[in-house]
């Protein structure tokens, strides 16, 4: 997992919680690094999962709320420390529209052993995109909360639907369906 993601985490816990909050939540993990993360290098999947779960367990939140929470934080850094790669989509569905041909794709080169979720493209016009994902991680909820962060972003409310489909074989698999308000078009 890219660092930028595992620190974009430590960010919001930082952002809803003091330090002595963030102190013990960290030094309760014993990870390898003291939870010092660097934004470009790759790190094991199971720090941001450890993370996590013990953000979960501390707090008592609900897993789905705080991933979705996560997504929707993380977005505006994810997409403005690429903007040489990002800027020329300028709209939700333009971002969703070339997630998976080129956003993703462009990143895959920058980094070794990155590893991204996989999205299709069902159907799509002006004002709705239905767009297939699937990981071999359970991140669905974080996926859900980015197209939220995507779209606050560019300053539109959407309509977000989970149909009830499957389209590929991986283990963690959604497909959603995305209308624009009339003020996000
Ligand atoms: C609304 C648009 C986006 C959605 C729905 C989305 C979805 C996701 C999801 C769900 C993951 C977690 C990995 C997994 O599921 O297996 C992910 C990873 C990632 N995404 Fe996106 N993404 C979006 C936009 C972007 C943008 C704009 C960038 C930055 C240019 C970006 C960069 C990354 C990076 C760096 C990772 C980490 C992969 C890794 O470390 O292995 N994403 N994306």
């Amino acid at each position: 997992m890219l660092g930028k993601i595992i620190t974009s985490f430590i960010d919001l816990i930082h952002s809803k919680h003091d330090e002595a909050f963030v102190d013990d939540l960290i030094s309760s993990l014993q990870l390898d690094n003291d939870g010092a993360y660097t934004d470009f290098i790759i790190y094991d999947d199971d720090d941001l999962f450890k993370l996590t779960n013990a953000y979960i367990t501390k707090t008592g939140r609900c897993y789905s709320d705080v991933w979705k929470e996560f997504g929707i934080y993380s977005f505006k850094s994810l997409y403005e420390q690429h903007g040489h790669i990002t800027k020329k989509y300028t709209s939700l569905l333009s971002v969703m529209n070339n997630l998976d041909s080129s956003i993703h794709p462009a990143l895959d080169l920058m980094y070794d052993d990155i590893r991204f979720p996989q999205f299709k493209v069902i159907e799509s016009n002006a004002s709705s995109t239905t767009i297939a994902y699937s990981s071999q991680r359970n991140l669905v909820d974080f996926a859900e909360g980015l197209i939220r962060g995507c779209a606050l972003y560019f300053d539109g409310d959407i309509c977000l639907s989970k149909l009830d489909t499957a389209i590929f074989d991986e283990p963690f698999n959604a497909v959603f369906k995305i209308d624009l308000d009339e003020g996000a078009q």
